[in-house]
């Protein structure tokens, strides 16, 4: 079976609050987007890649692409939208047996042994999973007035990371179903779980951050600064 990689990177980052899409800020000179892709080749060179951009991205260099075969898909309104896209666009060569690992651009401080777990993790899975990492802080539930109405239960608690993986026809199944239901889907998994059925759990390093907040941008450029150190 094959591997797919899906890269939704058509978001507009707008709680950044910067002057570019966040996959366009730069770290050690290079793009977001560039350090994701070198991360996810350097795992898995073979793969075939599908890059969801935004159709009106003008700051998009095919530079940056080092995987062999890939193609550009067009993002939609969220992010469910354009890994839907993405799946749509493949459905001539995919099988439904491919595996098809989805990974935010905005996620470039995943290392290539999480990847390379999380793959290997997921190669007989009848279901599929995601990298996750166990919640650390006590959590909390607000009023909707920035007062504590609870405290959830830390134990148990993973945050959802990505790659998120799962076999193409299963996935292909889940986002529509979800879609169509009108369901807010985040993750792909939380799509798969409406079908009943329960991801694995891959436990993943908690330094795969998300850039998505102006600070998040210093602490991705640290952890690649010390990965690589
Ligand atoms: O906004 P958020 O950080 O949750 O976005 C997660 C990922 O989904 C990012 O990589 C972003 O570029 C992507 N995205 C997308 N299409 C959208 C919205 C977000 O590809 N419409």
């Amino acid at each position: 079976a094959a591997l797919w990689l899906v890269v939704p990177a058509a978001g507009q980052g707008r709680r950044m609050g910067a002057d570019r899409p966040k996959q366009y800020l730069e770290i050690a000179g290079r793009p977001v987007l560039a350090c994701t892709l070198a991360r996810l080749y350097s795992a898995f060179p073979g793969a075939r890649l599908c890059l969801c951009l935004d159709a009106d991205d003008a700051r998009f260099d095919p530079a940056w692409v080092p995987f062999a075969e890939w193609r550009r898909v067009s993002g939609g309104n969220e992010r469910v939208d354009s890994v839907s896209h993405a799946l749509e666009a493949i459905a001539g060569e995919a099988s439904d047996d491919d595996l098809v690992l989805v990974h935010d651009v905005a996620r470039p401080c995943v290392t290539v042994a999480d990847l390379e777990r999380l793959h290997a993790a997921l190669s007989d899975d009848p279901v599929g999973g995601l990298l996750a990492s166990p919640v650390a802080d006590t959590m909390k539930r607000d009023d909707g007035a920035g007062r504590v109405a609870a405290t959830e239960l830390r134990a148990g608690l993973w945050h959802a990371l990505t790659p998120q993986g799962f076999r193409y026809g299963l996935l292909r199944q889940a986002l529509a179903a979800a879609v169509k239901a009108g369901i807010p889907v985040t993750d792909e998994a939380s799509a798969v779980e409406t079908l009943g059925l329960s991801p694995q759990l891959v436990k993943g390093r908690r330094d795969n951050l998300k850039i998505t907040h102006p600070e998040d941008l210093a602490l991705a450029r640290q952890i690649l600064a010390a990965q690589s150190a």
